[in-house]
């Protein structure tokens, strides 16, 4: 089927997260700690028809940029999408989001019991195993978390 209009209207200043994994936007929405109170334009498109993805979401949101931490986060849940910077309606900037191999301080051990979530701050590590579906290790315990472990505590 030929495209005849646009999902979603292009924004003037701002960040498009696209080529979400379908099912995510929400979860991208917690992640900015966008409320539904916030100022600002949001537009969220779910299950838009992609071409190498089959569906993605979408997530615009105006007057805004986001942060690393936020960044590597959206990496965990969906490790194809890309950020776009818009200033003025054009495509100042494309960052494909980019999971490191090691993860450091972004979500916490599962495992209660482990080393890093004992009173002496020691800052979780893992090892990505697998970026999709997502398998992280503890580098203290071992311990193996999947992509809604690390959901829960966004
Ligand atoms: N976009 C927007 N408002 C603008 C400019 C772009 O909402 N003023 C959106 C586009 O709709 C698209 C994303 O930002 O979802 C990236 O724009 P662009 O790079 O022009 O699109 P593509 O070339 O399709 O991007 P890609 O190659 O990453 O698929
Ligand atoms: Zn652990």
């Amino acid at each position: 089927m030929a495209r005849k209009t646009l999902w979603v209207s292009k924004i003037k200043d701002g960040t498009v997260i696209d080529h979400i994994t379908s099912g995510h936007a929400l979860d991208v929405i917690r992640i900015l700690g966008i409320t539904g109170r916030s100022k600002g334009v949001v537009t969220v498109a779910m299950n838009v028809p992609s071409k190498n993805l089959g569906v993605k979401d979408i997530v615009k949101v105006e007057g805004r940029e986001l942060n690393s931490k936020e960044v590597d986060k959206i990496a965990l849940l969906a490790p194809h999408a890309s950020i776009n910077i818009i200033r003025d309606y054009k495509v100042v900037e494309k960052q494909l989001v980019k999971l490191p191999s090691v993860i450091r301080g972004i979500v916490r051990c599962a495992n209660p019991s482990c080393i890093s979530n004992s009173d002496e701050p020691v800052e979780a590590k893992f090892y990505v195993d697998c970026e999709e579906p997502l398998r992280l290790r503890c580098h203290y315990c071992g311990c193996v978390m999947e992509k809604a472990d690390a959901l829960k505590q966004f």
